[in-house]
């Protein structure tokens, strides 16, 4: 019997293994010298001044929000389309989301229709760089220097993309996830980057107890500390962060070559933009029962999810909250998250996974 492929598989060689076991020998476990080494090497690879190592991608998105000086009653534009994590760092704040819809060929947050949602409580723009493909800076930074709106990147599926040359997370205040599954990973774990010196001091103060002098508190603050332990990981990973993203792409490739489902839209790279595929995310035509096809490609031994199933207005959250569809309407993203389906692309996977990919995806029969 032919091995199930996994999904998602994060790359774990005998460096990882070392780097954390050299640290666990020392006994200095808790954030330290490695953690500030793994910062220093990812400022300098996302080409920004500062970056500071937290405990997740969603304690990144809580302090970044926090640093932009967000409060009550303000307003902060982000897609409706994305994990949940994205907008709750808005609501961490008691501000208020506001959902804006997608473009139905990146899956990233149309302009247009953020810049329709502009009033004058907004303070923000959150704006995702989902599945791994850069939104078009271009447009929103615009409409963020027109507005005078500060911009915080969701770059947690987006580690090394690239938006004209530019490596993300260098746009605004930017927010990294090392989650298991992410393109590259140290368990659990954040980064925020920026090239603003006051962001990056008060991120650092927030993660630490609001502690600017020893058991010296000025401000409110957490513990959203890395551990050397995890920043170890995380330095390794970032060395094979180029590899892992370069095999990504060419499975993807792979993938849009051969992939012939009927009616299937398969993923669109943006002009200008480097797309790290952290998922292959395809749309089913509307004639495709997707919990056939899920069940189908199970079967056949191939992991495969929907990212996501709702958009995030429509979550029980969001709705409790009052989210009606009057206050919130995407229709796209709607659409979208009906027909999408996440199909294996990580780095792990061989020519054989590949091929039998393509082999049973090209080989189900169609409709509902
Ligand atoms: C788009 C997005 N934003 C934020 C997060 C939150 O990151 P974490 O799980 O590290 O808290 C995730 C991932 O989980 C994510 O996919």
């Amino acid at each position: 019997m032919r091995k199930k492929i996994p999904l998602i598989r994060p790359l774990i060689a005998e460096q990882e293994v070392e780097a954390a076991a050299r640290v666990l020998r020392s006994r200095m476990l808790a954030q330290g010298a490695i953690t500030a080494d793994f910062e220093r090497k990812f400022a300098h690879y996302v080409g920004v001044n500062e970056a500071v190592a937290l405990s997740s991608g969603t304690a990144a998105l809580d302090v970044a929000v926090k640093s932009a000086g967000i409060k009550q009653g303000d307003e902060v534009i982000t897609t409706a389309f994305s994990f949940i994590a994205s907008a709750n760092a808005i609501l961490y704040q008691g501000a208020r989301p506001i959902f804006a819809d997608i473009k139905q060929n990146t899956f990233n947050i149309d302009p247009e229709d953020l810049q329709a949602k502009i009033t004058n409580k907004t303070k923000a723009v959150l704006a995702v760089h989902l599945f791994g493909q850069p939104f078009d800076v271009a447009a929103i930074r615009e409409i963020c220097a027109d507005h005078d709106l500060l911009l915080i990147e969701d770059c947690a599926q987006a580690h090394g993309a690239e938006y004209e040359g530019r490596k993300v997370g260098s746009f605004g205040t930017g927010c990294f996830s090392f989650y298991a599954t992410k393109n590259m990973t140290t368990g659990e774990g954040g980064m925020v980057t920026t090239g603003d010196a006051a962001v990056a001091r008060t991120a650092r103060l927030l993660r630490d107890h609001g502690q600017a002098d020893k058991y010296v508190h000025t401000v409110l603050g957490y513990n959203y500390r890395m551990t050397d332990v995890e920043a170890a990981v995380g330095i390794v990973q970032l060395e094979k962060l180029d590899a892992m993203n370069a095999k990504r792409i060419g499975n993807a490739y792979y993938l849009n070559r051969h992939l012939t489902l009927e009616g299937a839209t398969l993923p669109h790279a943006a002009r200008g933009t480097t797309h790290v595929y952290h998922q292959y995310v395809i749309m089913l035509a509307r004639a495709t029962d997707r919990n056939r096809f899920e069940a189908y490609l199970q079967a056949h031994g191939i992991g495969c999810a929907v990212h996501y199933p709702l958009p995030i207005y429509q979550q029980p959250l969001y709705q409790s909250l009052g989210y009606s569809r009057e206050l919130a309407a995407c229709p796209v993203a709607e659409e979208v998250a009906q027909s999408v389906l996440s199909l294996p692309v990580h780095p792990a996977l061989t020519r054989d996974d590949l091929a039998h990919i393509v082999q049973t995806v090209n080989g189900f029969e169609g409709g509902r």
